[in-house]
């Protein structure tokens, strides 16, 4: 940490014990304007960060805060094409697949905005060809299911976005989505479908990733058998950056989409590997997610920092992850379609911040990316919010929820809009054990039994939650929201000081299951040199297996 993050990082130490003593609600009293001052508009998409356990004085720290770690610098680095993901000396550039500004994107100092924009054309003529049923099966049949094998980034991303659109899609077309290398997923999923009406994607990356290599095999052996061998070209598309492995796995060049390095797994939804979400909600609508996309990046770039929704995130995640010790971060999207999103948001926070070293490799100081998790409310409610209310640990919330439904019943609406809103309020307010004790006593309890009941109903309250407020969830929304929330992961790996593009934590575990699958395949082989319980356990295995 440099001198000057170090004293941001002692003054807002300082400052918490300071306002500490007060409450959310306290800083409502005292300033009636506060909601007028702490929420930022994008569009029609509001972000309120009022009820959270922060002043003026608060932001004025964390702001200094990211002017010291250099967030204006290293946005600038970003969008510049620079090596921002310095381990594998590549740049960051998801954003040049959403430009539509007459800004040059450079990779290696050249504009890639013309390779991007052809790539997009193949796609969106892809998609529109089989929407339009002018691509077809082997066997002349339309295709009416879609089904995209990819894990991480190749799946989470077209995943969640083909639920959280659904009310977007072409009728009649269903999209599937098979990740796991348990042959349960892609079994499930082909139960009832027809291979003569079914159109495989298969998104890689890197076209080497065992649990895609496994379900992508699996389902063209399913076609083979089913519809012959020669069937087998009409029936899959592909998406990767390594064309030479996908040709070799028999896909025709006109089915074969390409990406580039520059784009990170994580961030990919963006690029050809949306090729199912495009095929789903047709060109318009995901041009419309794209612009979405570049929404958020204009306003990354030009908002004030002050008034800059993935900062303020950033500032306000770092502030309770660093100086209040919070271990973990709740994102709930009342709204159903958004099911997802938390796991989307588990990779692309997770996986990028989810670091120890700095940029230059030493060990980091402050704790990095928080626990993301999440479910959509109303169920968390009847679940995991008793925690939430009266768990011993604070846990900040981000809320979602629109402001009109997309083909669902304006009551049942209503009563959402309102359980959210009531959750962010029962967060911050609380109630106290006099007031618990109050209210038992007008029920009729008598003093003893109001008194050994009260510490039960009890909530600390002062719990802190942000609120995004949207008009609808339509595809441009979405691209706001995911495009918001990776900035938001940038920000805070520049306080830091850690490469959010790389992922090298995930390579030990390949490598042991590639050392470890002969030997959980093969019944005899000797398991010495193996650690007494991996040993324990395939041993066991084999037993069961008998
Ligand atoms: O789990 C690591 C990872 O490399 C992710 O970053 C990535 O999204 C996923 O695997 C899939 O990789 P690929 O697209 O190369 O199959």
């Amino acid at each position: 940490m440099t001198q000057t993050v170090t004293a941001a990082m002692a003054a807002l130490e300082a400052h918490r014990v300071e306002i500490s003593q007060h409450r959310i609600a306290d800083f409502f009293a005292w300033d009636p304007d506060r909601f007028a001052r702490q929420h930022v508009a994008l569009d029609d998409l509001l972000f309120d960060y009022s009820k959270h356990r922060a002043t003026d004085a608060t932001l004025a720290h964390l702001l200094t805060l990211a002017r010291a770690a250099g967030v204006e610098e290293r946005r600038e680095r970003l969008f510049a094409g620079d090596l921002v993901n310095n381990t594998e000396a590549r740049p960051a550039l998801h954003m040049a697949l959403r430009n539509f500004s007459e800004t040059a994107m450079l990779a290696d100092g050249a504009d890639i905005s013309a390779q991007v924009l052809a790539e997009r054309a193949r796609v969106f003529a892809f998609a529109s060809a089989v929407r339009a049923g002018a691509i077809r099966g082997a066997s002349g049949q339309v295709f009416t299911d879609v089904v995209n094998i990819g894990i991480g980034g190749s799946d989470l991303g077209p995943a969640m976005a083909a639920r959280a659109l659904s009310p977007f899609g072409k009728p009649g077309l269903r999209m599937h989505f098979v990740a796991n290398v348990d042959g349960a997923d892609l079994a499930d999923t082909m139960g009832d479908l027809d291979p003569a009406r079914t159109l495989f994607i298969i998104c890689s990356k890197t076209f080497t990733t065992q649990e895609t290599m496994a379900n992508a095999q699996a389902a063209r052996a399913m076609v083979a058998g089913a519809l012959g061998e020669e069937a087998v070209a009409d029936h899959f598309a592909a998406v990767s950056t390594r064309i030479d492995l996908v040709t070799a796995f028999g896909i025709k060049p006109d089915r074969i989409f390409t990406m580039w390095d520059w784009v990170g797994g994580r961030y990919s939804i963006w690029s050809s590997i949306g090729l199912s979400l495009a095929i789903f909600i047709g060109p318009e609508g995901f041009e419309n997610f794209l612009r979405g996309g570049h929404d958020a990046d204009r306003h990354f770039q030009d908002a004030p920092l002050e008034d800059n929704i993935p900062v303020l995130m950033g500032l306000l995640g770092v502030w309770y992850r660093n100086v209040w010790g919070c271990q973990s971060h709740a994102v709930i999207p009342y709204d159903q379609r958004l099911g997802r999103f938390p796991a989307y948001l588990q990779q692309l926070d997770m996986e990028s911040n989810g670091k120890s070293v700095t940029r230059g490799g030493e060990p980091v100081t402050l704790g990095t990316a928080p626990v993301i998790w999440g479910e959509p409310g109303s169920n968390g409610q009847h679940a995991f919010f008793q925690m939430l209310h009266q768990g011993t640990d604070m846990i900040p919330v981000d809320f979602l929820v629109a402001a009109q439904p997309t083909q669902a019943d304006p009551h049942h609406h209503a009563l959402l809009v309102a359980n959210c809103l009531a959750q962010s309020e029962a967060l911050m307010r609380g109630r106290s054990q006099a007031e618990a004790e109050a209210g038992l006593l007008a029920q009729g309890l008598d003093a003893a039994a109001a008194a050994a009941l009260a510490p039960h109903k009890t909530f600390p309250g002062d719990r802190p939650s942000s609120t995004f407020l949207y008009r609808a969830l339509n595809p441009r929304q979405l691209g706001r929201l995911i495009a918001l929330y990776e900035h938001k992961v940038f920000v805070q790996s520049v306080i830091w000081d850690i490469n959010p593009f790389d992922q090298w934590g995930v390579e030990l575990g390949k490598e042991l299951c590639n050392q470890l699958a002969p030997l959980v395949t093969a019944r005899t082989a000797s398991l010495e040199g193996l650690d007494g319980s991996t040993a324990g356990l395939i041993g066991w295995r084999r037993m069961l297996t008998g």
